[in-house]
């Protein structure tokens, strides 16, 4: 099986590259923007026309995987992960980026067997860098190995993070109130590129020492969680504990030390899980 994974991380690379020039050659065209679950959740025609592109040429090669694609779920798929291998997708990670033309856009894809990431590449394709990772086999960018921050002290630290998509008053009461802790520790800094997986990439980089966010979903984190475990970061759950790609909420960081000390300060809460049963009507 061995060579068969590492033939569809090939094809993941090579099609994510193919997607990131559609998604720059859009970028100096009309956008048709239109909203999902609420006015600042955006998506576009690339988007849909990106994730298309993918799986058409992944079901060409690999007839009987499955997908878990953004806007293949906006649009009714289930979002299931089960131990088949299965390729995770966001076709444009910081589509609000994307609609104004701020630099950091990502082509997101992981893919997982037995439920476990296998390996994940992340496009970030205004800047044309390739971050990839397969599991027990180290991660890169252009090539070369990547490698976290050896800085343990959360005072010495910059901090990623975002502030999602949720207007919610708890929410954003809840998402100011984990800011103000992690600035008052104090930290060096609080940065957000505005994509869920260049955050991780920039922790796997050794940039940040550690992204957290609550409110994320499946497809923005699994390729870039084996990028940052594979550059050696933990992932962990807001709470503490193991993290849960299902369950919208996730630490990545360079140490243990910084993930614990920083999961003291998240007020936690649990948005609707990517695999929970639709609402019925
Ligand atoms: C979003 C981005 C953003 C994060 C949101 C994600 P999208 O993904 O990663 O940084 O704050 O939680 O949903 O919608 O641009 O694919
Ligand atoms: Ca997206």
């Amino acid at each position: 099986m061995v060579d068969a994974w590492q033939s569809a991380m090939d094809h993941a690379v090579a099609v994510a590259r193919k997607a990131g020039q559609v998604v720059r050659e859009a970028l100096s065209e009309d956008m048709k923007v239109t909203t999902k679950s609420c006015s600042v959740d955006l998506v576009t025609l690339t988007d849909q026309k990106v994730e298309q592109l993918i799986i058409q040429s992944v079901k060409e090669k690999f007839s009987n995987h499955r997908f878990i694609g953004e806007e293949s779920v906006a649009s009714g798929e289930p979002c299931v992960l089960t131990e088949a291998p299965t390729w995770i997708i966001d076709p444009i990670d910081g589509t609000t980026n994307f609609v104004h033309a701020f630099p950091f856009v990502a082509v997101s894809i992981g893919f997982s067997v037995n439920k476990q990431v296998e390996f994940g590449v992340v496009y970030s394709c205004l800047d044309d860098k390739m971050f990839t990772a397969r599991k027990g086999k180290g991660a890169f960018c252009n090539g070369e190995p990547l490698q976290v921050s050896d800085q343990t002290d959360i005072k010495q630290a910059i901090i990623a993070t975002e502030f999602g998509s949720s207007r919610a008053p708890e929410t954003v009461d809840k998402i100011f109130c984990s800011l103000r802790n992690i600035l008052s520790i104090p930290v060096h800094g609080v940065r957000g590129a505005g994509t869920a997986a260049i955050n991780m990439c920039l922790v796997a980089s050794g940039c940040v020492e550690a992204y957290y966010e609550i409110g994320i979903h499946v497809w923005d984190v699994a390729a870039a969680s084996v990028i940052v475990s594979e550059a050696g970061g933990v992932l962990m759950d807001v709470e503490g504990g193991e993290v849960d790609l299902m369950s919208r909420r996730i630490v990545a960081a360079n140490s243990k030390t910084v993930a614990e000390r920083l999961v003291r300060e998240i007020a936690s809460f649990q948005p609707i899980r990517d695999d929970a049963p639709p609402l019925k009507e």
